[in-house]
């Protein structure tokens, strides 16, 4: 056979190989799965968001925090990753961006375009101060809304189309009956409460136009306690508006006494009745949300379901529980009724447990103590004394 034929015949050989190589490579590529998912958080350093992060680094996730730390600082993230440990604290890397800005949050997402992108997105970055919504609402409509179109905007480009929303109980308004079930009419009493309203309708609106999206809405009762390491909790700016930090603001003599909003309503002690849900049992439903949405066999598509325990607790119910956990007194001064207030909100928690596989396991004893050891060890929250005052 003459040389030049050889060499062909070689030449060939080894571009077949290559190409054989090449199509094996692309194979597995698309076969192989990447070891982690990867989900962006956004709010991730906010009370909610922190307590995810540490649940979803426990579960094997990789977690791309995305914060503005309007209401939060980058302190919690330090704990988060004490938390964790080194060898999985890797797993977490955080970007000081606004999810208004769609350049910036678009440079977040091509950074991981070329690292198996984001498999699913959880949206807890908002405002969520009441009295503040009423006062300011344009900060609340712009902050609230633009976050979720910029952020659904930019996710679509990215190819990322799993997306869990922060929805709140407050989208029940006044129930008529309880416990509230997920079909239940909405109603939005305030500006913050209409923020989750019509977010809802557009996350309902963009699923109906796109199926290729996988949308969960949950709905919060009432989060309270704190990681059981202490370490991790919430830490408001500011008079808090919610009974529990109000509660540890008396405990470490921040506060002189707890105003009882109410005691003519309608309930054994006459106090208001909320169904108040340890932080980390939140999170953990998140971790169900994301295994939901991801889930290969089966298409979530769009599920609303409420994140509560099923269970109520009057405002003196958790104070003496509070009170028991710190060894404190809280001095109270009876008031009259905060306007708006319904006196007695519970969820309904059975769709969560037939759609997610998810309950709530923790008690209120359970979240006094924990409160009352990330308020022992942190009274003044993340930033110390002489920034919390
Ligand atoms: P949080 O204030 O502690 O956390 C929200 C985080 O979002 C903060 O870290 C804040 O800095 C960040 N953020 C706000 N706007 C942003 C923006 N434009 N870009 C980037 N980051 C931004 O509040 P939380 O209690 O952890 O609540 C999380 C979510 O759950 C919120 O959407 C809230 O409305 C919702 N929710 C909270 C409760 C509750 O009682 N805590 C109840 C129901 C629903
Ligand atoms: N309360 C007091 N004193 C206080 C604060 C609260 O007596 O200083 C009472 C309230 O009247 C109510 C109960 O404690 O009976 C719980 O009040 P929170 O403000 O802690 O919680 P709400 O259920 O009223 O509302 C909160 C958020 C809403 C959200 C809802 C469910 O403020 O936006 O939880 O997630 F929708």
């Amino acid at each position: 056979v003459p040389t030049r034929c050889r060499a062909r015949a070689a030449f060939a050989d080894a571009r077949a190989s290559t190409a054989r190589e090449r199509t094996r490579r692309d194979e597995t590529r698309r076969t192989q799965k990447r070891p982690t998912m990867r989900v962006l958080v956004t709010g991730g350093a906010g009370y909610i968001g922190s307590h995810t992060c540490v649940r979803l680094l426990d579960a094997g996730y990789d977690v791309v925090v995305v914060d503005n730390y309007d209401n939060s600082c980058a302190i919690a993230l330090d704990r988060v990753r004490a938390i964790v440990g080194d060898a999985v604290s890797a797993r977490l890397s955080a970007h000081e961006v606004d999810c208004c800005d769609a350049d910036a949050l678009e440079e977040v997402f091509a950074t991981y375009d070329g690292r198996g992108g984001v498999d699913a997105v959880i949206h807890f970055a908002g405002l969520k101060a009441v009295g503040e919504s009423v006062a300011k609402p344009m900060r609340y409509y712009s902050n609230n809304i633009t976050s979720t179109l910029v952020l659904c905007d930019v996710m679509a480009r990215h190819g990322c189309k799993k997306i869990i929303f922060s929805s709140s109980a407050t989208v029940y308004g006044e129930p008529a009956t309880v416990p509230c079930t997920e079909d239940f009419p909405t109603a939005a009493l305030n500006p913050y409460g209409r923020t989750k309203l019509f977010i809802e309708h557009i996350l309902t609106d963009l699923y109906k136009s796109d199926q290729a999206w996988d949308v969960a809405i949950l709905r919060y009762f009432n989060p309270v306690g704190a990681h059981a390491s202490g370490t991790l909790g919430e830490d408001p700016k500011g008079i808090p508006n919610n009974l529990m930090p109000f509660v540890q603001q008396v405990a470490v003599g921040r506060r002189p006494e707890l105003s009882v909003f109410g005691t003519d309503y309608p309930t054994q002690d006459g106090t208001g009745r909320r169904d108040y849900i340890h932080v980390v049992d939140l999170a953990d439903g998140h971790v169900a949300a994301v295994k939901k949405l991801t889930d290969s066999v089966s298409k979530a598509g769009l599920i609303t379901v409420n994140l509560g325990t099923g269970k109520s607790t009057s405002v003196l119910e958790l104070v003496a529980a509070f009170e028991k956990a710190s060894g404190k007194t809280i001095p109270m001064k009876m008031v009259d009724r905060r306007p708006g207030d319904a006196a007695e909100v519970y969820a309904k928690t059975d769709k969560a447990f037939d759609v997610l596989g998810w309950r709530a396991e923790r008690t209120i004893e359970d979240c006094c103590i924990d409160q009352w050891k990330w308020a022992s060890t942190n009274p003044y929250g993340y930033a110390g004394k002489e920034d919390a005052e």
